[in-house]
């Protein structure tokens, strides 16, 4: 009898689990979000959305689910924002500079040196107004923001020349992410900048259409720039966040107790970013230095922050770019 009622029970569990499951046309209700970037599977970037990923569908009890698409196999990051604009791609991790293209506000995370520091990037960062202003304004072009990841920050590596002043950067042909605002930066350091996707900067650092590049230090291993740059300056120009972002339609298609999940997911991953980050970056540091032979130099910053000061009167004073700027010294100025 017993027995009966326990096989009655889960005959009865069992048709609420698939009913979960399935619609009314017999068809899977399980939702996956396709999601691209353009780091390898080692990368903490890779290790944080796989985090994204887990904690979506625990908290969803599976309803949602996350595929990814490493390395750049859909794409360029610019590609893969109009993939996202369209909805072809439904989550994409993005560097901000990438995203000035699309909407202004996004430049000025590139501004060399308007974060003194990482305690200052992180101040802003978690600041609502900031991030209010910056995740929804694009909705109407077809994305939001989710979350953002500490990129760390962005240094100049040649292949064989130590920069010390800004006088070294003379003539140096320098990579720069596809944004207007890097460009200029190197403009006004005096180099010569070349915009072009990540995944093409190995073969034109190899190749010698450009003498150097910039980024943090997960560069130089794990895209293997340091097999051709020897020396990593410590300019710390940048602090430029990666952003997360999710195409708005569908987005908005869930419910609201899905959409928080989605929310409080990429917010949680955040958090496990930084603690897989710093770890990372400690770790592929002493491979560039000790297999690759990479030679890290420090450098006085004063120079650098100097000759770049025209660039922040220009964002500050600019009709385009003035409100975010003056809503970033807010948030680095308050309590
Ligand atoms: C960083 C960032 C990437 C970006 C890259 C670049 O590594 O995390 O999203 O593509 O810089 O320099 O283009």
């Amino acid at each position: 009898m017993l027995k009966k009622s326990f096989i009655a029970l889960l005959s009865i569990t069992m048709v609420i689990i698939l009913a979960g499951c399935q619609n009314a046309a017999g068809q899977s209700n399980t939702e996956q979000l396709k999601l691209a970037h353009n780091q390898t599977l080692d990368h903490p970037v890779h290790l944080s959305l796989v985090e994204f990923g887990r904690l979506v569908e625990e908290k969803s009890d599976g309803a949602i689910t996350v595929k990814i698409y490493p390395n750049g196999q859909l794409g360029s990051e610019r590609e893969v924002i109009e993939l996202t604009q369209t909805g072809a791609v439904d989550v994409a991790k993005v560097s901000a500079s990438a995203l000035e293209g699309f909407a202004s506000d996004y430049s000025v995370f590139s501004l060399p040196y308007v974060f003194e520091d990482y305690e200052t990037f992180q101040k802003v960062m978690n600041n609502e107004k900031v991030t209010n202003e910056l995740y929804y304004q694009t909705e109407d072009i077809g994305f939001i923001g989710l979350t953002y990841y500490n990129a760390g920050e962005r240094n100049l590596y040649t292949k064989d020349r130590e920069v010390h002043d800004v006088s070294d950067m003379r003539g140096l042909k320098v990579r720069v992410q596809p944004s207007q605002t890097s460009v200029q930066m190197i403009e006004y350091l005096g180099g010569i900048p070349t915009a072009m996707a990540y995944g093409e900067v190995y073969t034109a650092l190899q190749s010698g259409v450009i003498d150097a590049a910039e980024n943090n230090e997960t560069a130089l291993v794990g895209n293997n720039h340091g097999e051709v740059a020897k020396y990593y300056m410590y300019t710390g120009h940048q602090i430029v966040p990666d952003m997360v972002i999710m195409n708005a339609k569908r987005f908005n298609q869930f419910s609201d107790e899905q959409q928080a999940i989605i929310e409080e997911a990429a917010k949680e991953s955040t958090l496990y970013h930084e603690e897989v980050w710093a770890e990372s970056i400690k770790r592929q540091t002493e491979i560039a230095k000790n297999e690759m032979g990479v030679n890290f130099i420090e450098v006085d910053k004063t120079p650098f922050i100097n000759a770049v000061q025209p660039l922040h009167e220009q964002y500050a004073r600019n009709e385009e770019t003035r409100d975010i700027y003056h809503l970033i010294q807010e948030a680095i100025q308050s309590e």
